[in-house]
């Protein structure tokens, strides 16, 4: 039989926190980076190794069936049509230089792994240098730390506290600093906290009133959109296509909208 979402958040919140305890409570003083990726500054380090092969042991066991998707591991194969989306952590930067803002995401997809035809099931972001917990499951609402979450509507967009994000590539930082320059003068202020997963829970938290990035990956997106989304919020790309790599917005409705026409006037979703 078909798992039920909230069979499905509970194993994702389980997960998180197994993994969450692993790489908090385990962090060295000094931590090392075990592997670059896209640019030297993309970095890897013990802990989101360790972090990902525990997520993969504890969903083994669960959830044999699935498949998994990690964003250190890559996918492994599964029968049940359900895969597991998993960012061991979100804000490894943060992670490397002791900042708390990073986080485990686990979330549960029907359908491939990809953000334009997936349908989230079930996913949680959970903090642990911060003790903060996301869950949500879909058509059950969004949650932190067990309180219910509805986004309510954010101010106009000249006094929006927007969160964003950069790649680690210089000629995408490029550009993504050309759209922040335009963007700026044009609301409250603008936040780089680090990890999109958290950025995302923020906004449905109201903590930010919206959260725009190009570039996000699978596993950047998966937990947190459900999130926003079951807190009544937005998550969507330019042009009407949907959330993923080439822009995510989100945010409530009506300023996901007039930022939206804003970054499609500043092309935010070409280049490299
Ligand atoms: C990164 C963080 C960062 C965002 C990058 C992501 P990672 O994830 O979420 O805030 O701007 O696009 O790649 O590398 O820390 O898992």
């Amino acid at each position: 039989a078909a798992p039920s979402v909230t069979e499905l958040v509970a194993v994702a919140e389980e997960v998180a926190r197994a993994a969450g305890r692993l790489v908090h409570d385990g962090r060295p003083e000094t931590v090392g980076v075990a592997a670059t990726k896209s640019s030297a500054v993309d970095v890897v380090t013990a802990m989101d190794l360790a972090s990902e092969d525990l997520v993969r042991r504890t969903l083994a066991r669960l959830r044999p069936d699935d498949a998994v998707l990690g964003e250190e591991g890559g996918s492994t194969a599964g029968t049940s049509g359900v895969t597991w989306v998993v960012d061991p952590i979100d804000g490894t930067v943060n992670y490397l230089y002791g900042l708390p803002a990073y986080a485990v995401s686990v979330a549960a997809v029907a359908g491939d792994p990809d953000p334009a035809t997936w349908t989230v099931l079930a996913g949680c972001v959970h903090a642990p240098a911060t003790g903060e917990t996301w869950t949500a499951a879909r058509g059950h609402g969004a949650r932190l730390d067990g309180r219910p979450l509805a986004l309510t509507t954010a101010p106009p967009l000249d006094r929006c506290l927007v969160g964003t994000g950069f790649g680690y590539v210089a000629d995408r930082r490029r550009g993504q600093a050309r759209v922040l320059a335009a963007l700026l003068p044009q609301v409250r202020d603008v936040r780089r906290i680090g990890a999109a997963a958290i950025d995302l829970c923020q906004v449905a938290t109201g903590r930010l009133d919206l959260y725009y990035e190009r570039g996000l990956q699978p596993w950047d997106l998966a937990a947190a959109s459900l999130v926003v989304q079951e807190a009544g919020g937005v998550v969507q790309g330019l042009r009407g296509a949907p959330a993923g790599s080439a822009m995510t917005v989100a945010g409530a409705a009506a300023r996901v909208g007039e930022l939206t026409t804003l970054l499609e006037d500043l092309d935010a979703d070409t280049g490299p």
